[in-house]
């Protein structure tokens, strides 16, 4: 007797099989592979996530908005998490439910395991997770509320660190992980104290990720970007191009994505043209 053979692409055709037939479903998730399979019952759910995900926290504006940017042109599914809407109105007429705005604040420990668990519940299977998310306040230790350095380290390392540990189970394997540090991250000075505190901390835990990701096949990177002009200096009456271009970040980002097949840029130092201010 013959063998009934059904292949079938996309898989969104898929919608389970009675009789006992041999069932081809192509993945475009684990690239090449073929699940080769005798169906006897009906299958309720086979999911073939053709879409890349990237979650990027404070992707309303700066160089979280030019990532978000950059990454739904190259088709993502991307999910924003920031505490308002910001710049991202136009983005979300544009590409409809490939943009997913979701509300925090990062800050709170709460708000990040909530956000955790709820794009968890949406997304299956996560490609890329940039933590971006942070803030600068200045003040030296001595001058200082103990409350700047508290939010300093809640949001730019507390929240990478309670979001990517509640996410890494859903990293598809292949997946990418970029933590926001910044120069302060190594070179510390006077007045930005919290910030370096916090940058500095963001590294060593991208480092130990790094380490203990590497044999599952996840990419982990830290960027650290000089001045780049955003509304982070606002007031600023230095010109432009003393400045790094939020997008140049986001290009080099989605670079070190695309080559991720045999190296991974464990550390990317990012200066403007003219050195730093
Ligand atoms: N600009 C620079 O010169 C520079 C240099 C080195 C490193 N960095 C780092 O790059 C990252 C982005 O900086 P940026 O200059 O683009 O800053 P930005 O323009 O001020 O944007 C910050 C983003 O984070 C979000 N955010 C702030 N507080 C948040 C909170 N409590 N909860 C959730 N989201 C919050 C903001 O959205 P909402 O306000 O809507 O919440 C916004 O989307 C930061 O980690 C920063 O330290 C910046």
């Amino acid at each position: 007797m013959s063998e009934i053979i059904k292949v079938i692409v996309p898989h969104t055709l898929f919608d389970g099989c009675k009789d006992n037939y041999k069932l081809f479903l192509i993945s475009m998730k684990y690239k090449g592979f073929v699940h080769n399979t005798v169906c006897k019952k009906p299958v309720k759910r086979l999911s073939l996530n053709m879409q890349k995900t990237a979650v990027i926290t404070g992707g309303s504006k700066g160089i979280g908005l030019a990532l978000v940017k950059r990454f739904l042109e190259q088709g993502f599914k991307v999910v924003s998490v920031s505490r308002s809407m910001g710049e991202l109105s136009p983005l979300q007429d544009q590409y409809g439910s490939q943009l997913v705005v979701m509300f925090a604040d990062l800050s709170q420990k709460q708000a990040v395991l909530d956000t955790a668990q709820t794009i968890l519940q949406q997304i299956e299977s996560i490609d890329v997770l940039i933590n971006n998310a942070g803030v600068f306040l200045p003040g030296a230790i001595t001058q200082e509320s103990d409350e700047d350095f508290e939010l300093q380290m809640a949001l730019n390392l507390n929240a990478s660190y309670y979001l990517t540990k509640r996410l890494i189970p859903n990293l598809a394997k292949g997946g990418y992980v970029f933590n926001i540090c910044s120069t302060a991250s190594e070179k510390a000075y006077a007045n930005g104290s919290s910030y370096c505190i916090s940058k500095h901390a963001l590294l060593g835990f991208t480092k130990v990720l790094r380490a203990e990701l590497m044999n599952q096949g996840i990419a982990v990177s830290a960027v650290l970007p000089g001045p780049t002009l955003t509304d982070s200096w606002e007031g600023t009456d230095l010109p432009a191009s003393r400045f790094i271009q939020t997008e140049a970040i986001a290009n080099t980002i989605l670079m070190a994505w695309e080559n991720r097949s045999s190296m991974v840029m464990e550390q990317i130092t990012l200066r403007p043209m003219l050195g730093d201010i």
